[in-house]
C-alpha cells in the first residue's frame, strides 16, 4: 500500500519566524501519511532540528558533487543540513532558469546518490491543455527527465500543471483522474507494474482545504505537492487530515 505524501513548498518564502508554523504542525504526522515541508535552503538546518515529525525537503539540487558552482548547493549539502527529499523540475524552475529534462535527470540521479528521494514536477502549460497536447507533454517530460533506476521508493512524481499553480484554477476531477491514470500506465510501461504500482503520484497547484478531499479521492492521487497553503499550519493541517 503506498503511504500517502502531503508535501508543502514553500518557495522563496520563510525566515526564521517561519519556523513557528513548523513547530505548530507537530503531531501531523500519523497513520498512512507523511508530511513534508520543503522550506528555502537557509532553513533546512533548523527545520530539521525541530524534530517535530515532518519530514524536511529540499526545492532544487545541483546535480554535480561539489566544485566551482558559485550558490549552488550539491544533493550531499542539503542532505548534511537534515532534508531527506529534494523536488527536481518544478516548472519555476524549468521556467526561471531553462531547465531542461535532461537537467532535470542529472539532478535526480544525483539526489539519489546522496541518498534523497525525489519528488520530480512535470505539467504542462495553458496552451498545450488548450491544444490537446497535455499526455504528449506529460509523456515526453516523463521519458525525458526520469531516470533508469527509478522505485516506488526513491522518486515520486507531482502533476503541477502550470496553469494551475498559485492561480486558484484547478483541473477537473476528470482531468486530474484522466492523467494520473496515464501516468501510471507510462511508469509501468517502463519499469514495470510492480514499481509504478508502488510508486507515489502527487497532485500540485492550487490545492487547499476546500479542495482537498476531491482530489484525494482520486484513484492515482497518492497526495499532494502544495504551495501558497502550506506556508501557515492553519492551512496546511486540514489538508493533511484530508488525506487521512
Ligand atoms: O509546488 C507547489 C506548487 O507549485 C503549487 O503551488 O501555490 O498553487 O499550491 P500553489
Amino acid at each position: 500500500m503506498r503511504r500517502k505524501l502531503a508535501a508543502g513548498n514553500w518557495k522563496m518564502n520563510g525566515t526564521q519566524v517561519s519556523l513557528a508554523e513548523l513547530a505548530a504542525m507537530q503531531g501531523m504526522s500519523k497513520g498512512n501519511v507523511e508530511p513534508l515541508i520543503c522550506p528555502p535552503a537557509t532553513l533546512i538546518y533548523a527545520a530539521a532540528g525541530l524534530k517535530t515529525g515532518v519530514t524536511i525537503g529540499a526545492q532544487d539540487c545541483h546535480a554535480g558533487e561539489n566544485g566551482a558552482h558559485t550558490g549552488d548547493l550539491s544533493a550531499m549539502m542539503l542532505a548534511d543540513a537534515g532534508a531527506a527529499y529534494v523536488i527536481t523540475g518544478h516548472s519555476e524552475r524549468r521556467q526561471d532558469h531553462g531547465e531542461t529534462d535532461g537537467d532535470v535527470l542529472a539532478k535526480t540521479e544525483a539526489a539519489w546518490a546522496a541518498g534523497l528521494k525525489v519528488i520530480l514536477c512535470i505539467g504542462e502549460s495553458e496552451a498545450q491543455r488548450e491544444d490537446g497536447s497535455t499526455l504528449e507533454v506529460l509523456a515526453t517530460q516523463l521519458k525525458g527527465s526520469v531516470p533508469e533506476g527509478a522505485t516506488g521508493s526513491n522518486l515520486v512524481i507531482a502533476y503541477e500543471p502550470i496553469w494551475a499553480i498559485g492561480t486558484g484554477k484547478v483541473p477537473t476531477v476528470q482531468q486530474i483522474t484522466e492523467v494520473h491514470r496515464f501516468l501510471r500506465t507510462e511508469i509501468a510501461s517502463r519499469f514495470g507494474d510492480d514499481i509504478a504500482g508502488a510508486m507515489r503520484l502527487l497532485y500540485g497547484g492550487s490545492v487547499k482545504a476546500s479542495n482537498a478531499a476531491e482530489i484525494f479521492a482520486v484513484e492515482d492521487v497518492d497526495g499532494a505537492l502544495v504551495g501558497g497553503a502550506s506556508l501557515k499550519a492553519t492551512d496546511f493541517m486540514p489538508i493533511v487530515s484530508a488525506l487521512n
